[in-house]
């Protein structure tokens, strides 16, 4: 492998023909050159990108790298010159650092833990029964991301935080739109402010009448609406599109690799060593950013100060010096720890709901349905563009023997 500093001349748009579950092969060819590249934005300004795992690990774990929303300005798909960019909205803690960030995320901790997340699996289990009741009924023949990957989290999120599932007309659509990556800027907009608007009324009814549902429990803090609008956004946001896009293409990846689909067919215990290879394979929170606060040594490099680095996490979880066999999915792999859910103060709050809707889910479809199949050829399936923020399948057309 050569050392040599590489430059990407340009993020990849596309994935290779025939390779969904693969990053673009521009930024596989990148990390061959080494864990960090040169890269120019298109603005000109001269950022960087890390593709190596042990990197990428130091630099989420390093406050000296900002996720304040004001410092990025520069967008790889974006000109963002001349457009004065604010600051996070209150409560929007995903792009705020220390010690903002901390007010929002600390009184969300304790909701979010191992414990308090095991005790949701009786729950998540009936939805799950629900949702495969309900495609046995209607099937064979179902759209999976509308029958089972998208209600079994949203139902779940939405009691978590005291969300009513039937107001989804409000919101669902709307993240829908701007977690998809295809989406003119305009409606974008209009989507994001019909979400806050929709939660900013809901946090006011809380707070009149609070129920039992972490919303509620909020209200209870010398958190203002405005901050709890915006944290109500990010956890909704987070909570639906995530989830939903792995259950869907990580089902598309186990009926494309047939032998690994029969391993954990005949043997449940795997599931859970499945479900962290299918995060850490899939990647599908791509990419991550952050601008240096001051000037940084970097795998050799400087990184200036007010530098942005774009930080390609699906790469590093395939980084030849970290992972053995990277591009192979191997649901009995046990070396170790994926970036799927980021590292550092950002690391994915909701990570033990989503590993417990996972579990549940995948056994209990595969268990229901022991001749799921495509629908269509594979490279039938729709795929959501490389612009988008979290890969994943658009529909995923399966069906089974009645
Ligand atoms: C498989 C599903 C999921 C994946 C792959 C995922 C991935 C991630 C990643 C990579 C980050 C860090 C982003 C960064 O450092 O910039 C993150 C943050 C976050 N995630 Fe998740 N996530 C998932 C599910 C969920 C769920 C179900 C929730 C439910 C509430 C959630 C809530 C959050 C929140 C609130 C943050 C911001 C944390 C902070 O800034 O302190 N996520 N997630």
């Amino acid at each position: 492998m050569s050392e040599s500093l590489h430059t990407l001349a340009a993020m990849p748009t596309e994935r290779q023909p025939g390779c969904p579950f693969d990053p673009p092969k521009e930024l596989r060819e990148a990390r061959e050159h080494g864990p960090i590249s040169r890269f120019p934005f298109p603005d000109g300004h001269e950022g960087w990108l890390v593709t190596g795992y042990d990197l990428l690990r130091v630099v989420l774990g390093d406050q000296r790298f900002s996720s304040r929303k004001e410092l990025l300005r520069h967008h790889w798909a974006m000109d963002l010159a001349g457009i004065d960019i604010p600051p996070a909205p209150p409560g929007e803690f995903l792009l705020t650092d220390e010690p903002l960030h901390s007010r929002y995320r600390k009184p969300l901790v304790g909701k979010f833990t191992v414990r308090r997340m095991r005790q949701l699996t009786e729950r998540v289990e009936q939805v799950t029964a629900e949702c495969l009741d309900a495609m046995e009924k209607a099937g064979p023949g179902v759209d999976l991301v509308t029958a089972f990957a998208k209600p079994i989290p949203a139902v779940i999120i939405c009691e978590l935080l005291g969300v009513p599932y039937e107001d989804r007309g409000s919101f669902q659509d709307n993240i829908d739109k701007f977690m998809s990556g295809e989406t003119p800027d305009e409606e974008l907009f209009a989507a994001y402010t019909a979400v806050q608007t929709y939660l900013a009324e809901l946090v006011v009814a809380k707070r009149a009448n609070p129920t039992d549902d972490v919303l509620s429990d909020l209200t209870d803090s010398d958190l203002s609406d405005e901050e709890l609008k915006g944290m109500s956004v990010i956890l909704l946001a987070a909570g639906l599109d995530t989830t939903t896009n792995m259950l869907a293409l990580g089902t598309f990846a186990l009926l494309q690799n047939p032998a690994q689909l029969a391993a954990l067919r005949n043997d449940p215990a795997l599931t859970e060593s499945a479900v962290e290879e299918l995060l850490r394979y899939l990647g599908i929170v791509k990419t991550g950013i952050r601008t240096a606060l001051e000037d940084v040594e970097l795998g050799g490099q400087t990184i200036k100060a007010g530098t942005t680095v774009v930080l390609s996490t699906n790469t590093a979880n395939r980084d030849p010096e970290r992972f053995t066999d990277p591009h192979l999915l191997d649901l009995r792999r046990q070396d170790g720890t994926h970036l799927a859910f980021g590292h550092g103060v950002h690391q994915c709050l909701g990570q033990q709901l989503a590993r417990v809707e996972m579990r549940v889910a995948f056994a209990a479809l595969l268990n229901r349905f022991p001749t799921l199949r495509l629908a269509v050829p594979a490279d039938e399936v729709a795929l959501r563009p490389e612009t988008a923020d979290i890969y994943g399948v658009k529909s995923l057309p399966v069906t089974w023997d009645a």
